[in-house]
């Protein structure tokens, strides 16, 4: 029997696109094979793609130092770069929801605090000396950011851009 519950559930295509984009990423980054934005991860908003690029290129700087059998105190620096650059990203992201209504704001804004906290969680693992989770940070930080720019990012983009944000 047709359930429009059961069918609302099925993913998209585009949906369905981005989470493989996300997973083929991370196996790269899993690999420790350089992530490279492309233009397929373009928001449309300069601002939002530089920032981007700076979080890509923190991941990339990740691999390098895990690749170097750099330690857990080391790593957990780099982390912690990447947290602090994330933080701005994130806020300067929800300044631009506030400041033109976008309507989803909330539950966006509730996914960066979700992955502030696992950021966390793994800088203090980090911080403890613990860095067999280096590849598996890596892993999720690649197939976090990239889903979260092609599914939620990408559901502002026009809408940002119709109020003028370039
Ligand atoms: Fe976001």
């Amino acid at each position: 029997m047709y359930d429009p519950n059961l069918d609302n559930a099925q993913p998209s295509t585009r949906e369905r696109n981005a989470m493989q984009t996300a997973r083929m990423l991370a196996d790269r980054a899993e690999q420790r094979l350089p992530i490279e934005w492309s233009p397929a991860l373009s928001v449309g908003i300069e601002s939002i793609d530089g920032q981007h690029r700076v979080l890509i290129a923190y991941i990339n700087q990740l691999s390098n130092a895990i690749a170097r059998g750099q330690s857990a105190g080391v790593l957990g620096q780099v982390l912690a770069g990447r947290g602090g650059y994330t933080k701005i990203h994130f806020r300067h992201e929800e300044r631009l929801f506030q400041i033109h209504g976008w309507h989803d704001s909330i539950e966006h804004s509730e996914t960066h605090r979700a992955f502030e906290r696992q950021i966390r969680d793994f800088q203090q693992r980090f911080a403890s000396g613990d860095a067999s989770l280096a590849n598996a940070v890596m892993k999720f930080m690649t197939q976090w950011l990239t889903e979260h720019i092609l599914l939620d990012d990408m559901a502002y983009s026009s809408f940002l851009r119709e109020h003028g944000v370039h």
